[in-house]
């Protein structure tokens, strides 16, 4: 398997971090992306990409982190052989840390440069489901991934219509996620990609507890019984999916 996004590049996993990443490939998890946060991040995770095979990263300022952005910063971690995407990117009117304008401005300034490098976008959008499809829309992006989709089924159907992919993180597992267990079931699996998210939203049985992409096989597993096939199917489907997205 492949997570698709976790930051694994936060203090609470810096201990006996060969260990951790051991433990990961363990639980058959072959690759983890780690995003970028904003552009104090962006040499710590390139620097760990490039010290470890399985690891990659993606760069991009977060909307809640959008006074920080500066495009210049950016540009050199692109032509990194182990920068896979531009994220995580996108709209947050959950928190709204960030006025909404500010927010737009630097969300189609990264997809700028999406567009202009060919790579793929991994979207983080809280709460801004209409606003964040109508920017993107305008764009020609080589691929689309919603992170941690949170919209109902009807705004998974128009996503899927753009060609769209679904990140499906540990939120699935959770008992009252009705739209997202929907969404797992009907979307297409080759349209479906995996994720943790770590730290962040641990699947049952750990939820509330400190997320890791050790856990990532309890979100497959969720996805295989919402749809009534075998895990191995769901492991290897969004597996593909991961390489063909992220060019692997
Ligand atoms: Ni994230």
């Amino acid at each position: 398997m492949i997570d698709t996004h976790s930051h694994i590049n936060f203090e609470e996993y810096k201990n006996n971090f060969e260990d951790f990443l051991l433990r990961i490939n363990k639980a058959d998890v072959e690759k983890v992306i780690i995003p970028g946060v904003d552009n104090k991040t962006f040499q710590e995770i390139s620097d760990l990409a490039n010290q470890y095979d399985m690891l990659y990263f993606a760069t991009g300022t977060h909307p809640s982190e959008a006074k920080t952005y500066k495009k210049e910063d950016m540009l050199p971690f692109l032509k990194n052989k182990k920068n896979v995407a531009i994220g995580e990117i996108g709209l947050d009117y959950y928190w709204e840390t960030e006025t909404k304008e500010l927010q737009k401005e630097i969300f189609n300034s990264q997809l700028e440069i999406a567009q202009e490098y060919q790579l793929p976008v991994i979207i983080h959008d809280r709460e801004a489901h209409q606003d964040s499809y109508e920017i993107l829309k305008d764009y020609k992006l080589k691929d689309v991934v919603y992170h941690c989709f949170s919209g109902t089924k009807e705004f998974a159907k128009k996503c899927l219509d753009k060609g769209y992919y679904i990140a499906i993180g540990g939120i699935v597992t959770f008992k009252n996620a009705k739209d997202l267990k929907e969404t797992a079931q009907f979307a297409p699996l080759d349209r479906i990609l995996l994720e943790t998210d770590a730290p962040y939203l641990a699947p049952v049985p750990f939820r509330g507890k400190l997320n890791s992409p050790e856990y990532l096989i309890y979100i497959a597993q969720e996805i295989a019984n919402l749809r009534n096939i075998d895990v191995e199917e769901v492991k290897n489907q969004t597996t593909l999916n991961a390489k063909r997205v992220f060019n692997f």
